[in-house]
C-alpha cells in the first residue's frame, strides 16, 4: 500500500466518514482473506462484483487471483476514488495483465440492475456506518445478485459494533443493534463461514455468506 494510496483514502475519509467508514486501505492480508473463493476449484470462468473498491485494496488481489476468463464489475460511489482507482487500472503493471476484464463504475450499488447475477460478490461497504434500513436494502441487492451456490463476502471491524454499543448512547445502540439483526437475518438464508484477519488496522472480521444450490 503507497503512500499515495494512504494520502488518497484518508482525504476522503475526512470529507465523506459515512460511505467510507475507514480511516486507511484494507490490509494485502485483509485483502487475501477476502478473496478465498478465488483459492477454491471452480469449473468455469467467474462474473465477480466488487462493491465499494476505494482505492482497490481487494481490486488488486482479485485481479492477481483471477482467471483469463473470469469478468469482474467494480461499483464505486465516490468520484474520487473512481477517478483514483481507474488510474491505477490504467497505470499499474499488475493490473494491466487483467485490465481488459475489470469493469469499473462510477455507480451507487443500489443501481446495479435487477437481473445481474455473479458467482462472487465482495463487498467493502462500512455497514455499520449505515442506518439498519440501507444496510437491509443493499444486503437484499447484493444476496439478489449470488447465483445459487455464489458467496458473498464483507468484513465488519472486530469487536467495533459491541465496543461502540457499550461507548454510546441508547438510540445508537439500537441502530447497531439493527443492523446486527438484519445481517443475521441473511446469514440464516444460507451457510456461513467467518475469518478473524489481526494483520489490519483495526483488525477485522471476514464474514461469508453461500446461497444454498436450490
Ligand atoms: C471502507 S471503504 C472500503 C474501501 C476498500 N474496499 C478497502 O477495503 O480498502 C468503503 C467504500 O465503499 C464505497 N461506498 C459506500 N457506499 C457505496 C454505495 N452505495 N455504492 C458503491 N460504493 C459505495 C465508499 O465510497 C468507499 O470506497
Amino acid at each position: 500500500m503507497s503512500l499515495r494510496e494512504n494520502l488518497a483514502f484518508f482525504s476522503q475519509t475526512l470529507k465523506q466518514f459515512q460511505t467510507t467508514g475507514a480511516l486507511v486501505p484494507s490490509s494485502p492480508s485483509l485483502a487475501r482473506a477476502m478473496a478465498w473463493p478465488l483459492r477454491q476449484p471452480r469449473k468455469h470462468p467467474w462474473s465477480i462484483l466488487e462493491v465499494g473498491p476505494g482505492t482497490g485494496s481487494f481490486t488488486r488481489q482479485l485481479a492477481g487471483s483471477m482467471g483469463e476468463k473470469d469478468r469482474l464489475d467494480c461499483y464505486e460511489l465516490n468520484e474520487h476514488f473512481h477517478h483514483h482507482l481507474s488510474q491505477r487500472l490504467k497505470t499499474e503493471p499488475h493490473f494491466q495483465v487483467r485490465g481488459r476484464q475489470i469493469n469499473l463504475l462510477h455507480q451507487d450499488i443500489r443501481k446495479l440492475p435487477a437481473k445481474a447475477r455473479y458467482d462472487l460478490v465482495l463487498s467493502g461497504l462500512p455497514f455499520n456506518n449505515f442506518p439498519p434500513e440501507l444496510v437491509s436494502e443493499i444486503m437484499a441487492i447484493l444476496y439478489r445478485a449470488l447465483k445459487p451456490g455464489a458467496t458473498l463476502v464483507y468484513f465488519e471491524y472486530l469487536l467495533l459494533r459491541k465496543a461502540k454499543s457499550a461507548a454510546l448512547g441508547g438510540q445508537e445502540r439500537r441502530r447497531l443493534a439493527a443492523i446486527e439483526s438484519v445481517l443475521n437475518s441473511f446469514h440464516a438464508k444460507g451457510t456461513s463461514r467467518d475469518e478473524v484477519v489481526w494483520m489490519n488496522l483495526p483488525p477485522a472480521r471476514v464474514r461469508s455468506l453461500t446461497k444454498p444450490l436450490k
